[in-house]
């Protein structure tokens, strides 16, 4: 009898273990030590958001579940309340509605903290410091900006060291006040000014370089520079008809440094030349060849489009040199409506022979000519 309770008792704990073990670790997820501060926080949800929000991971089951326990996770680090009750009690506290909110989203959706960061939120904070922005010129495809388009673009720029989080410590007890200048990262000396006079004055702690804080161990990783370079690979969007020198916005995604909350990566968009079309505004130049005949006779050729379709050139009758046919609505898309379009205008070149036989020069001399300005009448009809 005894020992059978004792092994329900057992079993029981087994399954307690079990649950604890199994309970979500947000810090984690979100790949941050558990003192990490909100900016942090905020950094490493945006940086793996990037790599499993849905919209890059169609119809990718395991992703979106990832991203959900990513948005869950920032959703309680990111609330103070939340927070406190998950350090304290786990993930079973917040759903025992320790929080108010209860479990997960508390009716937010993951979705909308997403779209907050990237559609350009406001910032808090602001007695943080804050880094410069970094202005990159964006050269786009012309058939990106017709069809638009998602491009992808790898950037270097300063992060900070993921082994100290930024402290340049090997670990945060390594970290101490400066005994020093308690501190304060400047002591007081008296100097002798005059016999009897001194005076006072302030001068940097050498021993803590004026920081205030001695590092025992340096971090291995980065040797105690806090920082590296490295690599973040960013998805743009690309709107139809999108203008020159349009401003993509990437919110504090510039270069990382201790202490400070990163400025914008701004990038500038530029048409990039294209071989067949030229882009002004919203319309579209380009110059067709046609031969003597053509025109003379008159035509019907194609030509392929910005998103391949077809384009039907069609002309009748005598095409002068250098005219300039308007295609009325195959331009650019309009950045603000895109079922409007600016034209399409295409100038031809007549191509002419490079050899011409003596029996065709005579038939051509003899008394009738091509038409020109000063003699409209005499019009070759045979031809
Ligand atoms: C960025 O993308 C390139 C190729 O598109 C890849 O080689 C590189 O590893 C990626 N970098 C990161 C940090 O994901
Ligand atoms: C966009 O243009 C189309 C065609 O001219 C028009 O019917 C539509 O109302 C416009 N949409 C907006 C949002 O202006
Ligand atoms: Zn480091
Ligand atoms: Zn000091």
């Amino acid at each position: 009898m005894r020992c059978s309770v004792i092994g329900v008792l057992l079993f029981s704990l087994t399954l307690l273990v079990t649950v604890i073990v199994a309970s979500t670790d947000y810090y984690k997820i979100l790949d941050v030590p558990r003192d990490a501060q909100k900016a942090q926080i905020k950094r490493h949800f945006k940086k793996l958001s990037r790599v499993y929000h849905p919209d890059k991971n169609s119809g990718d089951e395991a992703a979106s579940q990832k991203f959900m326990e990513i948005a869950n996770a920032y959703e309680v680090l990111m609330d103070d309340e939340k927070r406190s009750i998950y350090d304290r009690y786990g993930e079973e506290g917040l759903k025992n509605g320790g929080g108010g909110g209860g479990h997960g989203f508390g009716g937010g959706d993951p979705f909308d903290i997403f779209s907050h960061f990237f559609g350009g939120g406001h910032r808090q904070g602001h007695q943080e410091r804050r880094g410069p922005d970094i202005i990159i010129p964006l050269e786009v495809t012309l058939e990106d900006l017709y069809n638009g388009a998602e491009i992808e673009v790898d950037i270097s720029k300063q992060v900070l060291c993921d082994h100290c989080h930024g402290s340049g410590a090997r670990r945060p007890e390594d970290i101490h006040t400066c005994n020093t200048c308690d501190g304060r990262g400047v002591v007081v000396r008296r100097a002798q000014v005059a016999p009897g006079m001194f005076q006072q004055f302030q001068q940097e702690c050498t021993a803590c370089n004026g920081k205030g804080k001695i590092t025992e161990h340096v971090c291995p990783s980065c040797s105690g520079k806090k920082v590296r370079r490295g690599n973040e690979n960013y998805s743009i969007h690309i709107e139809r008809g999108m203008n020159d020198a349009h401003k993509i916005i990437l919110e504090e995604e510039a270069d990382e440094s201790p202490d400070t909350i990163p400025g914008n990566i701004v990038f500038v968009t530029r048409t990039a030349p294209h071989p067949t079309f030229e882009r002004r505004g919203d319309n579209l130049y380009t110059k067709q060849h046609i031969t003597l005949i053509e025109a003379l006779v008159g035509f019907k050729k194609t030509m392929s489009h910005l998103d391949n379709s077809i384009i039907e050139l069609e002309r009748s009758g005598i095409t002068q040199y250098g005219y300039v046919q308007t295609i009325k609505g195959l331009g650019m898309p309009h950045q603000d409506n895109h079922s409007q379009h600016g034209d399409l205008f295409v100038e031809y070149n007549v191509v002419f022979p490079t050899k011409i036989d003596e029996e065709t020069i005579e038939y051509l001399k003899k008394g009738s000519t091509f038409p020109t300005k000063n003699q409209p009448k005499l019009v070759h009809q045979e031809l």
